[in-house]
């Protein structure tokens, strides 16, 4: 039997504590910090992204505004707004939910959100600085997998762990984290040769591939630590399901994350953190 980790349970813990940090921030600085989201288009599971990342915002006493635009607002409008937003002195952090509708350009967008204020650590100078070792905004998904593993006291220094995956969002800076840590990475994706090899080698298997139930038992190594970033429907019964097929893969996991209720959480508690932690760089600059 695995542990299984719960993202939800340790998201909603470190809430709690940012939400004791928070409350002291109007004595100190005056105000609370603002996250501004924008949603782009009535694509459901954005709708839902959008939803949590507002209700956690509430649990934490950070003030939250979510900006609905619809999906035909030009690319020009689109960048305009967040032009407006940078120079907004009383908003510390931005957050456009992507995906994006195909006439906008996203590599744009992300670009033009300020380095200061980008939340989601997907500026181009966030992710050079986090290649090069410098001060950066981390990756929520990624920050969020790390404290998991930290917090199930999982070793991750000298571990051979396998990413399968190379997005920009997940795959590549997780990747990046783990070898921080000090483990020995490989990064596969739905081209490896020879996948189930790969994976059975991983002491800590990463999946965020986007494929319902995509690993199966035959894939992970007895005592593995499996960690699914999927959030997919299953098309058989329209659950949300992970890319790891949890029933088979979890009686050989020593450690496993659950879909719903294991990285996800940690991604939006991940969110919170990053918009304290603008907002007080913000801060101490000006003191
Ligand atoms: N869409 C899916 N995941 C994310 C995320 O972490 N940030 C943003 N902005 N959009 C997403």
């Amino acid at each position: 039997m695995a542990t299984v980790i719960s993202g939800k349970e340790l998201s909603a813990q470190l809430k709690e504590e940012m939400k004791a940090q928070v409350a002291t921030f109007p004595e100190k600085y005056g105000r609370v910090p603002h996250l501004v989201v924008i949603l782009v288009g009535e694509d459901p599971g954005s709708v839902s992204y959008v939803t949590g990342k507002a209700k956690a915002s509430e649990v934490v006493g950070i003030k939250n505004t979510t900006i609905r635009k619809p999906d035909t607002i030009s690319e020009a409008e689109l960048l305009g707004l967040i032009e407006e937003l940078n120079a907004d002195d009383t908003v510390d952090g931005i957050l456009v939910q992507l995906p994006l509708p195909k006439h906008i350009s996203e590599d744009k967008v992300i670009a033009t959100i300020a380095k200061e204020k980008d939340v989601d650590g997907f500026h181009p100078l966030n992710v050079a600085a986090l290649w090069q070792k410098q001060d950066c905004v981390l990756p929520c998904t990624p920050k969020g997998i790390i404290k998991m593993l930290k917090r199930a006291g999982v070793e991750i220094k000298g571990k051979r762990a396998v990413v399968i995956g190379r997005s920009n969002i997940v795959g590549l800076p997780v990747s990046k984290l783990l070898l921080d840590e000090n483990a020995t990475v490989t990064i596969a994706h739905s081209r490896t040769a020879d996948l189930p090899t790969v994976t059975r080698n991983a002491e800590i298997l990463v999946v965020a591939i986007g494929r319902p139930k995509f690993v199966t038992a035959d894939m992970v190594s007895e005592g593995a630590v499996v960690i699914d970033v999927g959030v997919n429907r299953d098309p058989e019964t329209g659950k949300l399901c992970g890319d790891v097929d949890y029933a088979a893969v979890e009686p050989k996991a020593s450690v496993i994350t659950p879909v719903p209720g294991g990285v996800g959480p940690m991604t939006i508690c991940c969110l919170m953190e990053n918009t304290i932690e603008c907002f007080l760089r913000k801060m101490d600059k000006q003191l």
